[in-house]
């Protein structure tokens, strides 16, 4: 592995980790690859060889109904065998450590670790471990990263929205707690967007976050004026250690995206969420479910985005 934790010596990719630090040509080689993909899943026959012959593990230590279903539809539409581990009854409950688990799992002849983790840092942690014909992709990782999420959010706004250079996004919520937040603002930042803001609470704020180059905003009627696209966020209350807020119906009051909300964004605006969703917290079911919203397109296009990731990361 070279000096960036993701990139292999001739500066390709090793692992997917974080947008943080990815090149732009990366990012649209990934996009470009999966506009490719996008075809296999409308034919009859939904197969393609790429993997044919590896083994893909699915780690999920956390709960996840995308990420790890469309990892696994992607893993199986290239070819590739999946092993989907129950971490709930595996011996990590006996008190096996996450890096035994993954040296057992090696001696399976993995070729792929797709990790979800409650820990900032588990999916680098396997990264820098395991024998460097083995390729990890973090599917999530406590506050810090979902770069695959944000990747497949950038897919969306592509299709959508064309070129990222002319456009205003906001994502809105508990950006304190979110590894898409993160992410996303990465990938938007490094794509050319030239107009990120995050509307939030102060008490769902990162300290200092607009040192990640975005504008901050703490009311939806400043902060929506005139965007292009609106990313929604959860309240992720399991990560909450205390109240960050009144209760959840004054956070819907001053932060829930309704039509009289929405109306003023632009009048083409899309309404993205990365699921899952709280209906009546962040969001109305009529916006959900609206003529704005992409949010089903989103988890359509995971699907031939991690394709893209599985067969570059396999290829290099
Ligand atoms: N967006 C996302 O990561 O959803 P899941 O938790 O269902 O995988």
């Amino acid at each position: 592995m070279g000096p960036h934790p993701q990139l292999n010596k001739n500066g390709e990719l090793q692992h997917l980790l974080t947008t943080e630090g990815l090149p732009a040509a990366i990012l649209r080689h990934i996009l470009d690859t999966a506009e490719s993909f996008t075809g296999v899943t409308e034919r009859d026959v939904k197969k393609i060889p790429l993997l044919r012959g590896k083994s893909v593990f699915n780690l999920f230590f956390e709960p996840s109904t995308r990420t790890r279903t469309t990892f696994e539809i992607a893993a199986k539409r290239l070819s590739a065998d999946v092993i989907n581990l129950n971490m709930a009854v595996s011996s990590q409950t006996k008190g096996e450590t996450l890096l035994d688990t993954v040296d057992n799992l090696s001696a399976m002849h993995a070729d792929m670790f797709i990790v979800r983790h409650s820990q900032s840092g588990a999916a680098h942690l396997i990264a820098r471990h395991v024998r460097p014909e083995i390729h990890v992709i973090n599917a999530g990782d406590g506050w810090h990263a979902h770069p695959t999420q944000a990747l497949l959010d950038m897919f969306t706004i592509r299709r959508y929205k064309q070129d990222f250079h002319t456009l205003r996004v906001a994502i809105v919520g508990d950006i304190l707690h979110s590894r898409v937040a993160r992410s996303q603002i990465h990938a938007l930042t490094t794509l050319g967007v030239p107009e990120i803001r995050v509307i939030a609470p102060k008490t769902l704020l990162p300290a200092r976050v607009e040192r990640l180059g975005v504008h901050v905003y703490h009311n939806m009627t400043q902060g929506l004026k005139d965007v292009d696209v609106l990313m929604m966020l959860r309240l992720q209350h399991e990560r909450m250690k205390s109240a960050h807020l009144p209760s959840t119906e004054e956070y819907f009051k001053y932060y829930g995206l309704t039509p009289e909300k929405l109306a003023l964004a632009r009048p083409d605006a899309i309404v993205m969420h990365p699921g899952p969703m709280n209906r009546g917290v962040e969001i109305d079911s009529e916006v959900a479910d609206g003529a704005q919203s992409v949010i089903l397109p989103q988890v359509n296009f995971g699907i031939a985005v991690r394709m893209a990731v599985m067969s570059i990361l396999a290829g290099n």
